[in-house]
């Protein structure tokens, strides 16, 4: 038998960008470890169809279409979780990316802005709006997928990179100051993972091969390795976990 299964059991979680990827396989991961899961992301056919797939699971499943760049989304995904789940006690923050690539010189900063909103502001407000709700919950967890981006130097992607670190910091910062209130924080870190974000880089053999050629294990991760990290994060067999990073890279982030 899966050891995780009923690990999440009567949990109720948030997971923002469900449509596609790493986040929807947390989400069902999630829900096939007993949780009632909140999914949001902007694209509501994607949704509607994990939704599915979740309610198969005989679990409770609310779709929240929304995109968290807009004012006032955070404050609405929550209310929308916590009427839907009836509170919420596992967050986890994963919507984000970038879709643009260029050297910092010739950056336009509208570009650095938009990106600096979807992978820290947003993430910023979402906390904020739900840790009423995780605070009451008494035994919460929030994982915010980072990146090994975030690790060290990324050229042309400064803006990615730089989002992704602020996002690390942020989680050591705020688990220390909410640890006595039953609420734990903690970064998932994955290396490239075979997702649409990554789809460019497949697009051309020899820029696949260079990639590929950084990761020891030699591989593209697959969202589902992410998802199990993401499982131990959200469950009590991470009890005495907080203000860590969770690398799950292939061991790229162990090269010297
Ligand atoms: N793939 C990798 O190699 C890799 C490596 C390290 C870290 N990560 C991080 O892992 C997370 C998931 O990445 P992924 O590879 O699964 O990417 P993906 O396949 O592009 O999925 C991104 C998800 O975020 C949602 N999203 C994007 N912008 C949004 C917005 N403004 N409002 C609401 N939802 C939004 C998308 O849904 P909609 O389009 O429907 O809104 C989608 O569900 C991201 O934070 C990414 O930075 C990925």
């Amino acid at each position: 038998m899966d050891s995780s299964a009923g690990s999440l059991r009567g949990k109720r979680a948030l997971v923002t960008g469900a449509s596609r990827g790493i986040g929807r396989d947390i989400a069902l991961y999630f829900a096939r470890a007993g949780a009632d899961v909140a999914i949001a992301a902007r694209n509501e056919e994607a949704l509607l169809e994990l939704q599915g797939e979740i309610e198969a699971l005989r679990r409770t499943c609310v779709v929240i279409t929304a995109d968290v760049t807009q004012e006032g989304a955070a404050a609405s995904i929550v209310e929308c979780t916590e009427r839907g789940l009836g509170g919420l006690d596992i967050l986890v923050n994963n919507a984000g990316g970038s879709s643009f690539s260029v050297a910092l010189q010739s950056m336009n900063f509208s570009g650095w802005q938009k990106t600096m909103m979807l992978n820290v502001d947003s993430i910023v407000l979402l906390i904020q709006a739900a840790l009423p709700a995780l605070i009451r919950s008494g035994n919460a967890s929030i994982i915010n997928v980072s990146s090994v981006a975030g690790l060290r130097g990324a050229p042309l992607m400064s803006h990615y990179g730089a989002a992704k670190a602020a996002l690390i910091s942020l989680t050591q910062s705020l688990a220390i100051e909410v640890a006595t209130q039953g609420v734990r924080v903690n970064a998932l870190i994955p290396g490239w993972i075979e997702t649409d974000l990554t789809d460019f880089l497949r697009t051309e053999d020899s820029v696949e091969q260079s990639v590929l050629s950084q990761v020891p294990m030699g591989r593209w991760g697959r969202s589902d390795e992410i998802a199990e990290g993401a499982l131990f994060l959200a469950s009590d067999a991470s009890s005495f976990m907080t203000g860590q990073l969770l690398i799950l890279d292939g061991g790229l982030s162990a090269r010297p």
